[in-house]
């Protein structure tokens, strides 16, 4: 394969000729424009990008774009995993190749690669640098990321699936908004009787769990967190000793983001406690650093740590309809200490105008997989007031698009 040192069509390009990890010289690293910006100015330049973009397209190219085109982007992404032909150029952007180099890698004729790398191409996946000649840029670097790729697998094998059985759910439900916990989409479309997260947790299903878990892992990658653009130790405040809990992650998986959160923050003073279910815990064993411990918590259960300075839940609500947030939330509420203890949530908020593809992508997943919901701040204000809970106040954590939610005693 070879390089060229062009400046990259899809933001500024830096030469600095290093080699990528399958050993093809590569002359560019991508840098998306949008890092020039605060976040909260970039997703404005971006948004009048986007008007100004839809108002170029015709009503019917739209509409046909996204019915003859949008859904084999798909194909021609999961393709690209499964041969994975974005493992090869891709470890950085700029790097070169023919389709014929590259269907020699990945043992694809070379005419139909070609014609999967032109449907790729013409939505940015990867760049033309001449007839059948091709160019990583920075999306195809993500492409290449083991944990992206758990996403891409997950939403085409699960989410696809759910997409298209979706219109005829509603039809057959009477366009009845799900609701109900325990009759979800994804039930239906997967004929089983466990949950979601039973689903996932069955042995038989391991693969499709760790796609998930690559998959939340790519998601906490996508934007900055919460502890990256807030004043994290004001926030948190002290625990009340040394050793007393500073903050329960309710629901916290395997404590990647707890982990994230020390190593950003390590003066932060009082332990940090990690609860989930028995997988994701048994799954941290050893792998958590010390200042961080798990325990096997359900929390429709009692909360066994009384007094902790924070319960914090990240995008563990948006999983459950308003009846079980309202048993979570009381679970957490008996635990609190008046004057001393908080409840941190770190969610999506909806704006009630303008909302875009992160809110209402996540949204129709929440819908579908688990009949729960994205919420507006009106929706979290009357969702935490009708758990007899006070919202405090909500931090805007500069445009990203998960805040958090501090929620105090009443
Ligand atoms: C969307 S994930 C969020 C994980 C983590 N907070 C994050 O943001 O990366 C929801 C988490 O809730 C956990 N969970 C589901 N039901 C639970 C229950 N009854 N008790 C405790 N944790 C539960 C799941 O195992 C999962 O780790």
């Amino acid at each position: 394969m070879a390089t060229n040192g062009d400046m990259s069509t899809e933001g500024i390009a830096v030469d600095n000729g290093h080699k990528s990890t399958n050993g093809h010289t590569a002359t560019s690293t991508y840098k998306p424009l949008a890092s020039s910006f605060s976040n909260s100015n970039g997703k404005k330049a971006l948004k009048i990008a986007d008007d100004l973009a839809k108002s170029l397209e015709t009503p019917e190219e739209k509409v046909c774009r996204t019915f003859w085109f949008d859904i084999y982007k798909f194909s021609a992404m999961k393709v690209g995993v499964d041969v994975g032909f974005f493992n090869f150029p891709a470890g950085s952007a700029g790097t070169t190749f023919s389709a014929d180099e590259l269907g020699q890698e990945c043992g694809v004729e070379t005419r139909l690669l070609s014609r999967f790398l032109k449907v790729l191409a013409a939505e940015g996946f990867v760049d033309e640098s001449g007839t059948n000649r091709f160019r990583s840029n920075g999306v195809t670097v993500v492409m290449s990321d083991y944990n992206f790729q758990g996403l891409v697998n997950e939403q085409f094998e699960i989410g696809l699936g759910i997409a298209h059985a979706l219109p005829e759910y509603l039809k057959s439900n009477h366009y009845k908004e799900p609701t109900d916990a325990h009759a979800t989409v994804f039930r239906h479309v997967k004929n089983t009787d466990k949950t979601t997260f039973g689903w996932f947790a069955d042995p038989a299903n391991a693969q499709a769990l760790s796609n998930n878990t690559r998959h939340m892992t790519a998601k906490n990658k996508m934007a900055r967190r919460w502890f990256e653009v807030v004043d994290t130790y004001s926030v948190l405040g002290e625990a009340s000793g040394a050793e007393a809990p500073l903050l329960v992650d309710v629901g916290g998986s395997n404590g990647s983001d707890a982990t994230a959160l020390l190593r950003a923050c390590p003066k932060l003073k009082g332990s940090i406690v990690v609860q989930d279910l028995e997988f994701p815990i048994v799954d941290s064993k050893n792998k958590l650093p010390s200042g961080i411990v798990g325990q096997v918590y359900d929390f429709f259960t009692p909360q066994p740590i009384f007094g902790a300075k924070n319960y914090f839940l990240h995008m563990v609500l948006h999983d459950w309809p308003d009846a079980q947030c309202r048993q979570i939330l009381g679970n957490q509420k008996k635990a609190m200490v008046r004057g001393h203890s908080k409840i941190l949530i770190n969610e999506i908020v909806v704006p009630d105008q303008g909302a875009g593809w992160y809110e209402m992508g996540v949204d129709m997943i929440m819908m579908t997989c688990l009949s729960a919901t994205e919420r507006t701040e009106t929706e979290w204000r009357n969702l935490i007031e009708s758990s007899g809970l006070v919202l405090s106040e909500i931090l805007g954590c500069d445009g990203e698009w998960e805040k958090v939610l501090v929620v105090d005693l009443p």
